[in-house]
């Protein structure tokens, strides 16, 4: 599986060394989660934060936004130079629209679900997308405890992959450790975000190979 680091649960005094840690480790991309304050209740970090850290990332910039309206932002996180910009189904009314308009600015598009919301949503748009995330925990924080239901999910959404032709990947998203990583990734999960895990671990290198070998 692809591990991405959340930077979240980075020390954001000391961001740099965050990313030269993952520079140096396993990690597949960078995991960059923006919060509005109002799509969920914390906020995070915004596009400044993330235009200073493309410079020295060496991977590839995976940006989830957990706000309102994200089909506002397209440009901005276009100029942050991100690989991969996820939208929430939740909070895109247009979702066809958004991403096609993300694809036009020449990043690739996921749509991200919160833990209610049914995987079977996605059967009109399941080709049109490259990467589908499922949360496996409410966002907003990091640090909780991984939804056991979220197996269920992931294949649910291999299954409709698979019918539909869709080359879309499956990322899985809070609450991921070393035994949960194993639990999703047997479940068909191509990627993993871990937060807590790799940055309070004592050795966060290593606990990217650990989660990456499950
Ligand atoms: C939660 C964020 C996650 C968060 C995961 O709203 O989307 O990416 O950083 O943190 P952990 O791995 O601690 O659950
Ligand atoms: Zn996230």
């Amino acid at each position: 599986m692809i591990i991405a680091p959340s930077i979240l649960a980075a020390d954001f005094g000391h961001l740099a060394e965050a990313i030269d840690i993952i520079n140096r480790s396993d990690a597949g991309w960078i995991h960059c989660d923006v919060m509005d304050g109002v799509f969920v209740h914390n906020i995070s970090f915004g596009f400044p934060v993330i235009k200073s850290i493309q410079p020295i990332a060496q991977k590839p910039l995976d940006v989830h936004l957990m706000i309102v309206n994200p089909d506002r932002y397209i440009g901005e996180v276009r100029d942050c130079g991100a690989m991969m910009m996820n939208v929430h189904y939740e909070a895109c009314t247009h979702l066809h629209r958004t991403i096609q308009s993300i694809h036009d600015a020449g990043m690739k598009a996921a749509v991200t679900l919160n833990p209610a919301t049914p995987v079977m949503l996605l059967s009109d748009i399941i080709t049109d997308v490259d990467m589908v995330l499922l949360m496996s925990v409410n966002p907003g924080f990091g640090g909780q405890s991984f939804i056991g239901h979220t197996v269920e999910k992931i294949r649910a959404l291999k299954t409709m992959i698979e019918a539909s032709g869709s080359r879309a990947l499956i990322e899985v998203d809070g609450g991921i450790n070393q035994t949960t990583a194993a639990i999703v990734a047997d479940a068909g999960a191509d990627i993993a975000v871990a937060g807590s895990s790799v940055f309070k671990a004592a050795d966060p290198i290593a606990e990217i190979a650990a989660l990456a070998s499950v």
